[in-house]
């Protein structure tokens, strides 16, 4: 018998990309629906970033560049961490892939052996656990969601074996907009000396997205320990609105471990796409006018569907400072019934949800938050104000 892998047959499909399928097809058979689906900002790519790419073919960069990435955009990447995070890196240290995705999966792959423990903080961005599995390793999760998301190092600290290999922390959160201050991640650092032999994997993709005044820290940059023990991934993705463009990047702890980062990356995609690495290093050259403009344009947004959601009956929110996420507890619909169909968990809402009242939404099993489903605010205000108001008028009908 033809067989496929158990590796294969083990990793779940993205359940959000699915959502976000289900509602452009939808859309393309001419039903209104409002997606809160996508994980990506309704911007364009800014013209300067494009222009550069155009530069970049007429120049004839075509090639293949080093597997790592350019020389000159690993040096701007320095920059970045430097200038953004105060963080001294040579530009051997960092490894530039095909999307902060294949930055995370490199590094999974680079420290996780079979039967190791990862601890992710629930909620959790749902590929985590999938990169895991695929490479041996057991999730550990704690779950934070009785904390209003932030870290509770106690819960922490009980998680961690002798099998611990790593912990993943990632803020600004993605699904829970959470933004984990310098005096919590101080404490982690902390609470993490006891044990010199768990990594750290820092998930800052979402930092220049931060709200209220928040200050995105990096625990790498904490104190030498933390530096030493720390990969720290970022992207072009969601600061510069360039998803398609597939960059993401990772600072690694050393040269020596780049290099085996990078050794992996060559036997998979070797460089990622060399165009897309020309731009996306001039979008760092470029500086922050776009970004803030668009920091600004998710801050409005933020605030009213905070708002929209203040008054509605048997859902709740906590407020995101960070992303361009928010997360409602639907847990007090549980057991209850709409249009006969019983409601169990947040996927039968979101499932009733999109086929009655047309609006899209991420349930977060597959984030470790059985009772909540993600909305994602990357859209205009007049989508938010249609999509709420129909979320409201549908819980409204509910039995
Ligand atoms: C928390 C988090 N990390 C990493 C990524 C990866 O983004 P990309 O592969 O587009 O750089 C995403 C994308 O949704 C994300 O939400």
């Amino acid at each position: 018998m033809l067989k496929i892998s158990d590796r294969a047959k083990n990793v779940s499909p993205s359940l959000t990309l699915a959502i976000s399928t289900q509602a452009n097809k939808m859309k393309s058979e001419g039903v209104d629906v409002v997606s809160f689906a996508v994980g990506e900002p309704d911007f364009n790519t800014p013209d300067y970033i494009i222009d550069a790419a155009k530069v970049a073919l007429d120049k004839g960069m075509t090639k293949y560049t080093p597997v790592p990435g350019t020389k000159e955009f690993r040096e701007q990447i320095c920059k970045k961490f430097k200038d953004d995070n105060g963080l001294d890196y040579v530009s051997d240290q960092i490894i530039v892939s095909t999307g902060g995705k294949q930055s995370l999966y490199n590094v999974f792959q680079t420290i996780v052996q079979e039967g190791d423990e990862v601890i992710l903080l629930a909620p959790y961005w749902l590929s985590y656990p999938e990169m895991v599995k695929f490479c041996g390793g057991k999730v550990v999760s704690v779950d934070l969601a009785d904390d209003d998301f932030n870290l509770n190092i106690e819960k922490i600290e009980k998680a961690i074996t002798d099998k611990t290999r790593a912990i993943l922390i990632n803020t600004p959160n993605n699904p829970t907009g959470v933004v984990y201050d310098k005096d919590q991640l101080s404490k982690l650092a902390e609470m993490l000396k006891k044990y010199p032999d768990i990594w750290v994997i820092s998930d800052e993709i979402y930092e220049k997205l931060v709200y209220d005044g928040k200050q995105h820290f990096s625990i790498a940059a904490y104190d030498q320990d933390m530096y030493n023990r720390t990969f720290v991934v970022n992207g072009m993705s969601k600061s510069y609105a360039m998803t398609g463009w597939r960059i993401g990047y990772v600072a690694c702890p050393t040269v020596q471990i780049a290099k085996a980062l990078s050794g992996l990356q060559s036997h998979q995609t070797s460089n990622t796409n060399s165009i897309a690495q020309y731009a996306a290093c001039a979008a760092l050259k470029g500086g922050n006018d776009f970004i803030a403009d668009m920091q600004k344009t998710f801050d409005g947004r933020r605030k009213l569907i905070v708002d929209l959601f203040k008054n509605a009956k048997d859902v709740s929110v906590v407020t995101p400072s960070g992303a361009f996420y928010l997360m409602l507890n639907v847990s007090k619909l549980f057991g209850r019934s709409y249009k006969g169909n019983k409601i169990s968990s947040a996927f039968d809402f979101a499932d009733l949800l999109i086929k009655y009242a047309y609006v899209a939404t991420v349930p977060c099993e597959g984030f470790g938050a059985p009772l909540f489903v993600r909305l994602s605010y990357a859209t205009s205000e007049a989508q938010i104000k249609k999509g709420v108001e129909r979320i409201i008028d549908f819980i409204g009908q509910i039995d």
